[in-house]
């Protein structure tokens, strides 16, 4: 249920629920949290296994009857169609994407393949299913989940809110961004019941140690260099990813149909306050000498085109749902170092893609 200060009633009550990308950071912690609290819902996870999802990650939920894994790409039509066809699906949560800001300067194709022409192919196989069935019984929502990045760049001042001007300046932001004007226009055109999210930078457990936080943690057990971009100074707002699957659990239910929320934990730091943090973290974790890990702090040369700060008000969100994070920024990264600290095995096996052999001797097509 909402907080007490909301006044909603609930507006979607998910039966069948396909969610995609479930093996990736975000979505294997939303599935950990929503499988067991909803028993009664059946749960479908389509995930392509890129080098980001890991089934480690879902290891607790393989005897859970509520639960299918399927092997698969978002972006093909057939599949996705035949999936909505056998399990009847009432509700879309869609986390599939990639992700990091670093590889699509490398690579911008393949984040146009999955995030803008994936979101499309489901799109269209949720339209025609809800719309061609007459058995449905009509309450369906497609909850597309995107990020802040697709609003661009602030400076020293200002939020982003629901009305901000888009204006992505990467490919990522841009394939995410186009994926959301594909949601509205479905919306608008077709009707499709759709609620879209935008949240901030999100951490915890299971983030693979390529962005920021994991890759910090990572590198001070290590004793490596811990490199920070430029000269640190860029902010981000972080969300504890806890808190953000049960915003979604929220808004999946009680949010307003065609409309946009936007998701923030709160906590603004400059890069290099929050590695200095983290690092003294770890040192204290593991008993080592008050700031001995600072040490490993390189400065390395910029991201092109690095966006120098994202912050959110997310009034809407607390005034129609009552929602606010619970996470104090201090102690969710100090519990998320002791979460890196005590799956040592986790981390090994993405260091080393072994987890991919454990895919092949443990997953196979349901
Ligand atoms: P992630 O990179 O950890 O996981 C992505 C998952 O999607 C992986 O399991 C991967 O195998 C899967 N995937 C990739 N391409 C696929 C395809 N073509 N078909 C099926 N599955 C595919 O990402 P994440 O950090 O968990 O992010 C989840 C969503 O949240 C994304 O849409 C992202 O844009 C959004 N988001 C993330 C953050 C963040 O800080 N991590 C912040 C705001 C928004
Ligand atoms: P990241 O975790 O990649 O998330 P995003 O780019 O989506 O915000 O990066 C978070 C911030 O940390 C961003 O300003 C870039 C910076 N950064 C570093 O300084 N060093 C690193 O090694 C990484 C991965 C990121």
């Amino acid at each position: 249920m909402p907080n007490q200060s909301s006044l909603l009633s609930e507006r979607h009550s998910p039966r069948a629920v396909l969610v995609t990308g479930g093996a990736g950071f975000i979505g294997s912690n939303f599935l950990l949290r929503m499988v067991p609290r909803y028993p009664d819902v059946s749960f479908v996870n389509l995930d392509a296994l890129t080098y980001a999802g890991n089934p480690m990650n879902l290891e607790a939920l393989e005897s859970a009857p509520n639960y299918t894994f399927v092997h698969g790409d978002i972006a093909d039509a057939a599949l996705v169609q035949s999936l909505f066809a056998t399990h009847r699906f009432t509700t879309v949560v869609h986390f599939a994407a990639e992700s990091h800001v670093d590889r699509s300067i490398m690579a911008p194709l393949s984040f146009v393949h999955t995030n803008t022409v994936g979101t499309v192919v489901l799109l269209e196989a949720a339209r025609q299913a809800w719309r061609g069935d007459a058995s449905y019984t009509g309450d369906y929502r497609f909850f597309h989940v995107s990020t802040d990045e697709v609003f661009g760049s602030l400076g020293d001042d200002g939020l982003f809110d629901e009305t901000t001007p888009y204006d992505p300046r990467s490919p990522y932001s841009a394939s995410k961004a186009a994926s959301d004007h594909f949601v509205r226009a479905y919306y608008h055109t077709y009707g499709l019941p759709m609620v879209l999210s935008n949240c901030s930078n999100n951490y915890g457990p299971y983030q693979f140690p390529e962005k920021l936080i994991p890759l910090v943690i990572q590198n001070a057990i290590n004793g490596e260099p811990v490199p920070v971009y430029g000269e640190g100074t860029n902010v981000r707002d972080w969300l504890h990813v806890h808190d953000h699957c049960d915003a979604i659990d929220q808004l999946l239910r009680y949010g307003q149909t065609g409309e946009t929320y936007l998701i923030s934990g709160a906590a603004e730091r400059r890069n290099i306050d929050l590695v200095r943090l983290l690092l003294d973290l770890v040192d204290d974790a593991l008993g080592r000498p008050a700031r001995t890990s600072q040490a490993l702090i390189t400065f390395v040369k910029d991201r092109p085109g690095h966006d120098f700060r994202y912050a959110i008000d997310a009034t809407k969100l607390r005034d129609e749902l009552g929602w606010t994070p619970t996470y104090d920024l201090t102690e969710g990264l100090r519990a998320t170092v002791r979460w890196y600290l005590d799956h040592s095995d986790w981390l090994a096996a993405v260091r080393d893609a072994s987890y991919l052999e454990y895919y092949k001797q443990q997953y196979v097509h349901r």
